[in-house]
């Protein structure tokens, strides 16, 4: 229920019981409501009811039953399991019985229910192997019952024929041992006779579709549903919603399951089979009015399948075997009678067989331990039944029916006013309409209905149904539930027949027509036939007949009589069990989902008595919860039962409702409970509960969220520091190994450096590999990077002396390699010179030094500046290298600007046109310089002809690369000196002077006064 006041809204009222009125059109709109959205269970307080949504719906599987398993019945949406399970939970905690009423009328879904039932206990009771076939056992008598007590009708495809009551038994621990069935008034009357639309019970087409050729043989049938009077009245033999092949291998699986060997198998088909053939019995008239046999071939096959003489079964369905005193006379039948007699067999061969049928299912199913054990008893029964003509059939069932309805109110009231009592309220008496009258109308003992049917079907001389009729208007005359045409007023006599009785049943009137009465609740059988039968050596024929006949030799006993001893027991023994109820109703006749007929279902809730229902559960208050229930729900509601009622729970109930402001009236507080009258004070408090919910909601997740948070983050710094202590350990145990690994390298260097001058050890020569490879490796890096470069050479350490020296001699030899492979032959010529040069001049004269970089040129004086005078004089002398120079005289030291023209033979000094002197190579004595940085050259020449000019001092810009070039075009490498000091000359042949040498601020030539040539050269700069 607090499930229901929770969706109330959005789904119509889960809980009739909380319906602000209790009318019926709000009780049908509520149920349309919630089955236009598939709800189709709606709770009357604990009563289920169901609504047939004649469609799948996905709400039987596993998971559906794992949510209910267990679940307080009022938490969940209505569902036919929270019922199961609350019923089972209930029996086991109270250890005491129970039963669960399913009625509605045909179609509406009650074995449908049943079964669902059924396998929520198989699915979730626990269970062992052995049980389980316990467990398969019970499952699967459902489809052989209903092969044999179903059949399709115009309301139902799969109508079941006679009402079933299933106990399954439980031991202490819940577990399902063992089942028992009880079954109800078959509707034999449909062996022989089906209405139009309508079949005979589903195991004759089974056999007929689906046998196998070889057992069709055996039994003499033909695969032909056609071909059997018993099967075509009702001109519908096929059904597109059923599939009876699939069915008789259901049902052949299904009884190996309940222990049904081949020979019982093969006796039980045999039986089936001969109705078949009954039916294609025929008579004919002779000529004295008497019935005689048609053909023979069908009664053989029954007397065969049957195991009984031809003979006598020809006797006994042609003639009446009258024992009259001592003797025994054979009267023989019209053929309407040979007829009846036929059918008569037919219905009580196979009515027997079914009761047969049954009892064996219980004998496979029984549970033979003596242990004590509860039960859950499963009433599958057929609800009220109104038809256009009403006939026997109709008035036990709707008999039955009223005997129900008096048990739910005996119970019902009585569990009311027990629990009344036990809570210390005083009982008010509740207006609803009580139908023991009804109850009494038909079964008091000689006063009632089927008394006086029994007295008419036992009195001898001629009763009819319609002297039953009039015995009934005599004896009923004026019982308020009874009428007749005779007895009815003038307007409703125009509403019935004469023939006719109609009863005001506690769901409404319903008229019954007398024909058939007697017939029926006789259901004759003669004497001659029943013996025979009992000789039959199928053994459950004559099982079957034997004990119908030491049950009737006691005393025969009407149908009527036998039903109504069955309902007492069944009430006697229903009483003491505690009720669940299921109502089922049908949303539509033709079978169709979504569609909900609101006459159909406003008729049906009339005649379930729904409405009766509901007034009795709401006579006195709507709604009760224990104490400790209601507080734990509401006690949000008020500051003072908020959070915590340290109290007594009634207290804090009372405080609650004091706090909401309950009026006197409306509420009673019991020993346990309170009990609140009107569903709109409970809706009250249930909206104030669902505004104060979304605040505590917020609260509550709000601290929720705090608390994850925190203990979220409590265990990331758990996990962080332990990571953290990990990996510390991680790193101080490499740390230390690395320590360890160094240790022992440095004591190992140590070693190896202190023993390295000695004999080879490991240590040692470990060392000096290592000395030696970091030698190689730092001298690879630091290599000098030109030949020039003398001074980086690594110093090696000892051992590697000798081999540095090759490396560095190899190394100096590549550069120079590499060098020398690198230059044009220019350049290499050039060097040549240099190198000349080098080896006169380098350490000698200051200003070399910055002449090395100087490259020099071929010739300073190109050709063309060469008067051409000059270079015809000298054609034939080669031109090897002109310069220009200051040539000094020798007298006076002036200088002159001339041209030096080198041929292979002579130096010629130019002035113009003009060869000033030509000095051949021969007779260039020597040749002088100075140590310092001037340009000054001496040619010191040979004089021994006063004619020839003395010594010749010249200044030249490019001292060098002429000297160079001089040596080499003359060959006097050897004749160049370089001078400190003075330089002595000959000015002519004897004459001498001098050219000094000094070092000044500015570069001077001039005279000196000792009449010698000064030169003041610069300093030289120190590189
Ligand atoms: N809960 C359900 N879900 C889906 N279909 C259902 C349900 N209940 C009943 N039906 C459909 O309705 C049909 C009739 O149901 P069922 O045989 O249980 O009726 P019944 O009340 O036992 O009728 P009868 O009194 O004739 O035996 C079923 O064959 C099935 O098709
Ligand atoms: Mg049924």
């Amino acid at each position: 229920m607090e499930g229901a006041l929770t969706a109330r809204d959005r789904v119509g009222i889960q809980d009739f019981v909380l319906l602000d009125e209790t009318t019926e059109a709000a009780f049908i709109s509520n149920l349309k409501k919630r089955f236009s959205k598939d709800l189709i269970y709606t709770y009357i307080g604990t009563l289920l009811v169901s609504v047939n949504p004649y469609k799948e719906l996905d709400i039987y599987n596993k998971k559906q039953m794992d949510i209910y398993m267990g679940v307080n019945f009022f938490e969940l949406p209505p569902h036919i399991y929270a019922l199961s399970d609350n019923a089972y939970h209930t029996m086991l905690t109270e250890f005491n019985n129970h039963f669960i009423l399913i009625s509605g009328e045909s179609g509406a879904g009650k074995t449908e229910a049943s079964k669902k039932i059924l396998q929520y206990y198989a699915v979730s009771c626990p269970s062992t192997n052995l049980l389980n076939t316990v467990r398969d056992k019970m499952l699967m008598s459902n489809p052989v019952l209903e092969a044999f007590g179903n059949a399709k009708t115009l309301k139902n495809d799969n109508s079941s024929r006679f009402g079933k009551y299933m106990d399954i038994q439980f031991n202490s621990q819940g577990d399902a041992v063992g089942g028992h069935i009880l079954n109800y008034l078959l509707e034999k009357s449909r062996v022989v006779h089906q209405n139009h639309g309508e079949r005979n019970f589903h195991i004759f087409y089974q056999l007929v579709e689906g046998g196998s050729d070889d057992l069709l043989r055996q039994l003499g049938l033909e695969r032909n549903c056609q071909h059997y009077n018993y099967l075509t009245q009702g001109e519908c033999a096929t059904v597109p919603s059923i599939n009876d092949k699939n069915d008789w291998k259901s049902v052949k699986n299904a009884l190996q399951i309940i222990d049904f060997d081949e020979m019982i198998t093969n006796h039980l088909f045999g039986v089936v089979a001969s109705v078949l053939h009954l039916g294609n019995v025929q008579f004919d008239t002779d000529s004295k009015g008497r019935a005689i046999l048609d053909k023979n071939t069908e009664l053989h096959w029954v007397s065969n399948l049957l195991d009984v003489d031809a003979h006598s079964l020809q006797e006994g369905l042609t003639f009446r075997k009258i024992e009259a005193k001592m003797d025994q006379v054979l009267s023989p039948f019209t053929v309407d009678h040979a007829i009846y007699a036929r059918d008569a067999l037919a219905k009580a061969i196979y009515g027997q067989t079914f009761t047969w049928l049954v009892n064996r299912i219980n004998d496979s199913m029984e549970n033979k331990d003596s242990a004590q054990k509860t039960v859950i008893g499963l009433l599958d029964i057929y609800g009220f039944e109104v038809f256009y003509v009403n006939s026997f059939e109709q008035f036990c069932i709707n008999y039955c029916n009223e005997k129900l309805q008096q048990l739910f109110i005996q119970l019902t009231l009585k569990s009311e006013q027990e629990e009344y009592e036990a809570e210390g309220i005083e009982w008010e008496p509740v207006q609803f309409f009580n139908n023991k009258i009804i109850c009494d109308l038909v079964e008091e003992r000689h006063r009632g209905i089927i008394s006086i049917l029994d007295e008419e079907c036992l009195r001898p001389g001629d009763a009819t149904d319609l002297t039953f009729l009039e015995r009934l208007e005599e004896k009923m005359g004026n019982h308020p539930h009874f009428v007749t045409h005779k007895l009815a007023d003038k307007l409703t006599r125009k509403t019935l027949e004469r023939g006719d009785f109609r009863l005001l049943h506690y769901a409404g009137e319903v008229t019954y027509c007398v024909v058939g009465f007697l017939d029926k609740n006789n259901d004759l059988l003669y004497r001659n036939i029943k013996d025979l039968m009992c000789q039959s050596k199928n053994a459950i024929v004559r099982e079957c007949f034997a004990t119908m006949e030491t049950e009737n030799k006691r005393r025969p006993e009407t149908v009527a009589t036998q039903f109504k001893c069955s309902l007492l027991k069944l009430t006697e023994m229903l009483m003491a069990k505690e009720a669940w109820y299921i109502r089922c109703l049908k949303s539509n006749e033709s079978k169709k989902p979504g569609q909900f007929d609101d006459a159909l279902i406003r008729h049906q809730v009339k005649y379930l008595g729904l409405m009766e229902h509901l007034r009795v559960r709401r006579a006195g208050f709507a709604y009760r919860r224990k104490y400790e229930d209601f507080l734990k729900r509401y006690k949000p509601l008020c500051p003072a039962t908020w959070p915590h009622w340290r109290g007594v729970p009634a207290d804090g109930v009372e405080a609650l409702a004091q706090h909401l402001g309950y009026l006197p009236n409306e509420y009673k507080m019991g020993r346990t409970k309170i009990f609140i009258r009107h569903p709109r004070t409970l809706y009250a408090t249930e909206d104030a509960f669902e505004k104060c919910k979304h605040d505590l909601a917020t609260r509550l997740q709000a601290k929720y969220k705090g608390y994850r948070a925190k203990g979220e983050f409590r265990k990331q710094k758990e996990a962080a520091t332990k990571i953290e202590t990990c990996w510390r350990g991680v790193q101080a145990r490499k740390e230390k190994e690395k320590r360890a690994w160094a240790v022992k390298v440095i004591k190992k260097f140590i070693k190896g450096y202190m023993t390295r001058g000695q004999a080879k050890t490991t240590d040692n020569s470990e060392y000096l590999a290592f000395v030696r490879q970091s030698y190689l490796n730092r001298l690879r890096n630091n290599l000098p990077k030109t030949v020039l470069d003398k001074t980086t050479w690594l110093t090696p350490p000892p051992v590697l002396t000798e081999t540095s020296e090759i490396l560095r001699e190899l190394h100096y030899r590549l550069m120079v390699r590499k060098y020398v492979r690198g230059i044009t032959p220019q350049r290499k010529a050039q060097l040549q010179l240099k190198l000349v040069t080098s080896s006169i001049f380098k350490g000698k004269k200051e200003s070399y030094p910055q002449s090395v970089p100087q490259p020099f040129l071929d010739t300073r004086i190109s050709d063309q500046e060469i008067n051409m005078r000059i270079l015809q004089v000298i054609r034939n002398e080669q031109i090897k290298y002109s310069v220009p120079v200051i040539k000094y005289d020798r007298n006076g030291f002036k200088p002159r600007p001339r041209q030096l023209i080198l041929t292979q033979t002579a130096a010629y000094l130019i002035e113009e046109a003009k060869i000033k002197q030509r000095v051949l190579y021969t007779s260039l004595k020597g040749i002088s310089v100075s140590n310092l940085t001037d340009g000054i050259i001496v040619f010191h020449i040979t004089c021994e002809d006063p004619k020839q000019k003395g010594d010749l001092v010249m200044q030249c810009d490019h001292l060098f690369e002429f000297l160079t070039k001089l040596s080499i075009i003359a060959n006097k490498q050897n004749a160049i000196s370089v001078v400190q000091g003075s330089i002595k000359i000959e000015i002519q042949a004897g004459k001498e002077s001098a050219v000094d040498f000094s070092t000044g601020q500015e570069p001077m030539v001039y005279k000196a006064k000792n009449g010698h040539l000064m030169v003041v050269a610069n300093r030289a700069r120190t590189r």
